[in-house]
């Protein structure tokens, strides 16, 4: 079921990516070629697929969905070439090609990045693809500056360059994880939620402890991969962890500890889930995922 359900999300999302990449000037050409490789190169879209099953467990409509789900994506791609950046992991290959520093050049790859963030932002306060309401789209663009920014994910990629070679205790590893991976997808679900117009309360709090669990499991289980995947089916260089000297859950608990800390966020989240009906299936379904991925 998730496979058929990524794939329609995936084509859906892409589908409304797409058009961005169309430069408005000539001498624009390679910005855009750059922006464009950095996002269309066949990554999950975990994120995006978290935007509109939450959307779909408040029965919201879809079409007011694809602005969050391009946004959320846009910014996490540009997160990634920036991470791959020699001043930061230093990395060659993402999504099984060469990262954008690499395809192109620095400079072409830090303004690919910078490109990306602002048109998340473009795309999140577009009425078209978003809630009409204009205080809900406030309310999406708050949600996701500040997941994105100094008190979100920038500041987590802070916290993790200052702790290379480091020995972090449990609560300051989470701490870096939460905001360098968790706080995207929390805004993921939170956007989804507030996308379908029908957020309540009580829903929002039970989708926003969703979210915090799938969030941590998701870097638990990407330092989990890093360390027991292999290069091909990851599409990134696997071992890059212990080669920069990250902290991370299996260097901290050991591997089987760490699985299994990534299963127990997992019930955490289906727990949470349990007075949701059958809408909630496809949320239910991406926590199973997020935990027993390959790549
Ligand atoms: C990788 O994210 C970076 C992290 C935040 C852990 P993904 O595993 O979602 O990467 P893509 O988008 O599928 O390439
Ligand atoms: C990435 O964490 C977090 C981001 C905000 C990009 P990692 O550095 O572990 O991600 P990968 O393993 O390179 O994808
Ligand atoms: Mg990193
Ligand atoms: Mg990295
Ligand atoms: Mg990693």
């Amino acid at each position: 079921m998730i496979k058929a359900y990524q794939a329609s999300c995936q084509a859906r999302v892409d589908a409304a990516l797409e058009p961005l990449f169309q430069p408005p000037r000539a001498e624009l050409q390679r910005l855009y070629e750059a922006m464009r490789y950095s996002v269309m190169n066949g990554g999950k879209r975990v994120r995006p697929l978290l935007v509109y099953a939450a959307c779909e467990a408040l029965d919201g409509n879809l079409d007011r969905a694809d602005g969050a789900a391009c946004a959320v994506e846009l910014i996490h791609a540009y997160s990634l070439v920036h991470d791959d950046l020699p001043a930061m992991d230093d990395d060659d290959l993402r999504r099984g090609q060469p990262t954008t520093h690499k395809a192109f050049d620095e400079a072409s790859a830090i303004l690919a990045g910078d490109g990306l963030q602002s048109l998340a932002f473009e795309v999140l306060a577009d009425r078209r693809r978003n809630p009409q309401d204009a205080e809900v789209r406030l309310q999406m663009i708050d949600a996701l500056s500040s997941a994105a920014g100094p008190a979100g994910m920038v500041g987590g990629q802070a916290i993790d360059l200052g702790s290379v070679g480091q020995q972090l205790d449990q609560a300051e590893l989470e701490t870096m994880h939460r905001h360098k991976t968790g706080a995207l997808i929390e805004a993921s679900v939170l956007l989804g939620a507030l996308a379908s117009g029908n957020a309540d309360e009580l829903s929002l709090k039970a989708l926003l402890q969703y979210a915090r669990a799938v969030g941590l499991a998701f870097q638990v289980q990407d330092d989990i991969l890093d360390v027991e995947s292999d290069t091909a089916t990851l599409g990134k260089t696997q071992g890059k962890d212990e080669a920069n000297d990250k902290p991370t859950y299996p260097a901290l608990l050991g591997l089987d500890a760490a699985k299994d800390y990534a299963l127990e966020l997992r019930d955490q989240a289906l727990h949470v889930l349990r007075p949701f009906g059958s809408q909630a299936e496809p949320l239910r379904e991406l926590a199973r995922y997020i935990v027993e991925r390959r790549s």
